[in-house]
């Protein structure tokens, strides 16, 4: 377990109220609480510059289910990366629309490459990537 430090920070008042705003909104407990996420979101987004770096991820699709050969395609894909892909989840939206939630963890670069090919498929409505660092740090 990491030992906590304490330092201070020094900003404008008008940039603090509107932090303090932010941090109501986003229901953050204390300031503590915010500023650590957004450090952590920070350095996590700037490790995916690197490659190699092992993340996870969820990769939320929205398809038309009545698309010849989607399911398919979609089927295909995660079989064939069952190395990155976790787990899946399914929910039947409407008569004709599906949301997948697909959970993945790997490489960063490979695991933007699969979750590219996903989301690119022709018949997705929404596609959208999730990642956070996979070690805690
Ligand atoms: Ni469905």
């Amino acid at each position: 377990m990491s030992e906590i430090v304490r330092f201070s920070v020094s900003l404008e008042d008008d940039l603090l109220e509107k932090f303090d705003r932010f941090c109501r909104e986003e229901q953050f407990a204390t300031r503590s609480e915010a500023v650590r996420q957004l450090i952590r979101d920070t350095l996590t987004r700037r490790a995916w510059q690197s490659e190699e770096q092992d993340v996870a991820g969820t990769l939320t699709l929205v398809y038309d289910h009545h698309r010849p050969q989607l399911r398919d395609q979609l089927m295909e894909l995660q079989h064939d990366n069952t190395d990155m892909v976790v787990s899946t989840l399914h929910a039947h939206l409407e008569h004709d629309l599906c949301l997948e939630v697909i959970v993945l963890r790997g490489q960063a670069g490979r695991l933007q490459e699969i979750a590219s090919k996903l989301r690119g498929l022709k018949g997705i409505f929404k596609g959208e990537l999730v990642m956070a660092s996979a070690r805690g740090e």
